[in-house]
């Protein structure tokens, strides 16, 4: 097994800038394409949300899963936390307008500590945060028990990214999983893959959780496909808004990067162009 380097020091483990507004359009775009690919908001319970009236959305972002779920569920009492000023003033204003009083949202550093009493929900969720530490995620765990009630629900869900016949996208996906790896903010063992949904189930049970369940997604996002034109643009925000990354984990010079993102963009254009998006999503319950 190769050694991976140790975790950097920065001090937000985001690999695109969370203010940048581009980043929060495009997580906006993702978070209705994710969420309708994987079945619903909660398809771990087949979307029932019987027995669970206080949830927690860490990592929130603009607040598209939090406030898809106070619209459809007035009944129910959403918190959205977010590091990102830019993110939260919008998920806020979004809530506002749209009337949705059982949605809040406040700027909170996960990194700090989650600022609430324990046992204050019953569902916690936590989509896309797979790039923190390996060293820092039991601690993520244990906050999110402390949080959680006896017998109340934790869901984890993440993306190991795409595959595809694209020798440009088969790249930019491999300079990501080597700049994580390379910025100690990986579990692979090499930097060859991302490996997070690997981890979910066997996090949730180090952390105590019982009835720990995995569901995985394949989102067919091939030329021709209704998913096509969102994965393509996905790709073409996330990718350039990486660079930086890429350029501060020192897996690629300016000028290579420039000749594949436009590869990139040519061959995801091509008829022949086959992608396949894989997420996955872990719970598990606190012992009542
Ligand atoms: C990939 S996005 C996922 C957003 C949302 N959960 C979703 O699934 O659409 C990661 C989010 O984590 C937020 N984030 C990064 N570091 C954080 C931290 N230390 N504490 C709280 N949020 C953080 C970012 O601002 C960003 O909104």
């Amino acid at each position: 097994m190769t050694i991976p380097p140790e975790p950097s020091q920065q001090e937000n483990a985001y690999f695109i800038d969370h203010e940048n507004v581009a980043e929060m359009a495009r997580l906006l775009d993702q978070d209705r394409l994710y969420t309708q690919a994987m079945g619903g908001l909660l398809p771990e319970r087949a979307n029932d949300f019987s027995g669970i009236t206080h949830v927690l959305d860490v990592g929130c972002g603009p607040g598209g899963w939090a406030q898809e779920l106070a619209f459809a569920h007035p009944e129910l009492h959403i918190t959205g936390i977010d590091i990102s000023d830019t993110m939260i003033a919008y998920a806020q204003a979004q809530a506002r307008v749209q009337h949705l009083s059982n949605a809040h949202f406040q700027v909170m550093d996960v990194q700090k500590g989650l600022g609430f009493p324990d046992a204050s929900f019953d569902l916690v969720n936590a989509r896309l945060l797979g790039f923190f530490s390996p060293s820092f995620w039991p601690h993520l765990m244990t906050d999110y028990v402390h949080l959680t009630r006896p017998a109340g629900l934790i869901r984890l869900a993440e993306t190991e990214m795409s595959f595809s016949n694209s020798p440009a996208v088969e790249q930019e996906h491999s300079w990501f999983f080597r700049s994580l790896w390379r910025m100690g903010s990986s579990f692979s063992s090499n930097g060859e893959r991302l490996c997070i949904s690997a981890m979910l189930a066997p996090l949730l049970r180090q952390a105590g959780c019982i009835n720990v369940q995995v569901q995985a997604t394949a989102l067919d996002w091939s030329y021709g496909t209704s998913a096509h034109a969102e994965m393509y643009k996905n790709m073409q925000v996330g990718f350039k808004l990486l660079e930086p990354f890429y350029l501060a984990a020192e897996v690629a010079t300016q000028k290579e990067i420039d000749h594949t993102y436009t590869q990139m963009l040519d061959e995801m254009h091509s008829p022949s162009f086959a992608g396949l998006h894989l997420l996955v999503s872990a719970s598990g319950q606190k012992p009542a």
